[in-house]
């Protein structure tokens, strides 16, 4: 029997709302057998980085040699440009898995992203100055700088950055989203230098780090079980130790082949260019023709937090299009790309009443559009198959390093963070039921969990590593 709600046309039926949900179903859903084979393409991918130069998945050595052995100490700052905010940090190092941390936001604007490079590091630079002013004065703020001393700088940016020294870094390519001008294949740590002499900071930048290495050693530093790192947020990567023996692309620098290297491996950007080895729909394709970077990060592009809500908006508009959804309604605000956000399919999935109350608010209130019962529960429940899929294919990739590194008999612990992961309802269960279709049982011995804060804790810890290894004479 139908409810007076669903009588009430022109909105869609509920029967007709279960049809279409179908088609999604089986456009979005992942097989365990398909999931096999994504790992095995994505082990070799990873392989191949490690061997070449220049390739699309560049498994970039960071020349972050080992864990911290936990004696690390001392007060550093760390910079943290990610992708949404610029995070400014005095982490103060304590030893034995303790630190205080002391730490102020900024935005950054859409301008910001796409203008010119040098100017974006001017940015950090200056709100740096203001940080430095107000937490460097006494030790009541923070830290009191003494006459002449220089405080050791760690510079999280993470974007694709090739390494042939941890305090320098040339730019691949910009990732999320941002497009700013002069500064790909440029050393952006050298740019940001001459930003800091401009505002004459008291700072010496000693690391530039991507935050997956970062929260590498950081969550490592809390959990000596943690062999491997990852970020679900607004981008999505992973760093893990490598031997320096395996990585035969860096065998000309002499490097002992016993020597540990964490590896930044910009996963990202797996299945770039040829998409031969995900399950890419239509509005995937979409999604990366209109990017400002189409036929990179295909991956990510399937995963991260940029990218879903979006996903979940082409979807809509087209059953729009279709006649489907909201006849009669004025539905241009729905229309405009990028204003789904990734956060409403979290809340989407969260809604804890039978009316799907959360629902007809985010619709009604954002979209200026009236909702039916049955159309919430389809919108819901596709929420749920592009999060789902998403978490299953992060599965895939954290499932390639395991078995290339042969951490699925002992186990391992995973440190992930980022707002997927941290805020979207089920992610990390859903990437642990993804980890026993693609290994059976054994994939329990494989956790994730909420990684210490790695753009910040993690860049200071590797700031401080990084001076003992040059107090010891070594680079
Ligand atoms: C993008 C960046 C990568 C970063 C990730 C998570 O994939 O290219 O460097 O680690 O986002 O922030």
């Amino acid at each position: 029997t139908r409810t007076q709600d669903e009588e009430d046309l022109p909105h869609a039926t509920k029967k007709t709302m279960a049809d279409h949900l179908r088609k999604y179903e089986s456009v979005f859903t992942l097989t365990p057998q398909r999931m096999r084979m994504i790992v095995e393409a994505f082990k070799d991918t990873l392989e191949l980085g490690l061997q070449k130069p220049d390739q699309i998945v560049p498994m970039i050595p960071t020349f972050v040699f080992g864990f911290p052995t936990g004696q690390e100490q001392g007060d550093y700052l760390a910079v943290d440009l990610g992708g949404t905010n610029l995070r400014v940090c005095l982490v103060s190092i304590q030893g034995e898995g303790k630190f205080e941390i002391t730490q102020s936001k900024y935005r950054l604007t859409e301008e910001q992203k796409q203008d010119d490079g040098q100017k974006l590091f001017d940015f950090c630079a200056e709100c740096l100055k203001t940080f430095v002013d107000t937490n460097l004065a006494d030790a009541d703020a923070g830290h009191e700088l003494q006459p002449g001393e220089m405080l050791p700088l760690g510079f999280t940016f993470s974007y694709p950055c090739l390494q042939s020294k941890i305090d320098h870094g040339e730019l691949i390519r910009w990732t999320k989203g941002f497009g700013a001008t002069n500064t790909e294949g440029r050393d952006v740590a050298e740019m940001f230098r001459q930003s800091l002499l401009k505002y004459n900071l008291p700072v010496v930048l000693t690391a530039l780090i991507n935050d997956t290495t970062g929260t590498l050693i950081a969550s490592h530093y809390v959990n000596p079980k943690t062999r491997i790192a990852c970020i679900f947020g607004t981008g999505c990567n992973a760093a893990y130790m490598e031997r320096v023996g395996d990585i035969p692309k860096i065998k000309h620098l002499g490097i002992d082949d016993s020597a540990q290297m964490a590896i930044n491996c910009e996963w990202g950007a797996f299945d770039s260019f040829e998409h031969e080895h995900l399950p890419r729909t239509k509005y995937d394709a979409i999604v990366d023709d209109t990017s400002n970077k189409p036929g990179e990060q295909s991956f990510e592009k399937l995963i991260s937090g940029r990218y879903l809500g979006e996903i979940l908006r082409l979807v809509i508009c087209e059953l729009i299009d279709e006649g489907v959804l909201f006849l009669g309604q004025n539905t241009y605000k729905l229309e405009v790309p990028y204003v789904f956000d990734t956060a409403f399919l979290s809340l989407m999935e969260s809604d804890p009443t039978d009316e799907l109350l959360m629902i007809i608010g985010i619709f009604s209130h954002f979209f200026a559009v009236e909702t039916t019962l049955a159309e919430r529960q389809f919108f819901r429940a596709l929420a749920k198959l592009i999060g789902r899929r998403a978490a299953r294919l992060s599965a895939c990739g954290i499932a390639a390093i395991v078995s290339k590194m042969g951490y699925l008999d002992e186990g391992c612990a995973v440190g992930a963070d980022g707002s997927l992961y941290n805020k979207y309802p089920g992610f990390a269960d859903r990437i642990h039921e993804g980890l026993v279709d693609i290994f059976g049982e054994k994939g329990r011995n494989i956790v994730t969990y909420h990684a210490e804060d790695g753009s910040g804790v993690g860049s200071a810890i590797i700031a401080a590593m990084t001076k003992v290894r040059k107090d010891a004479g070594l680079t």
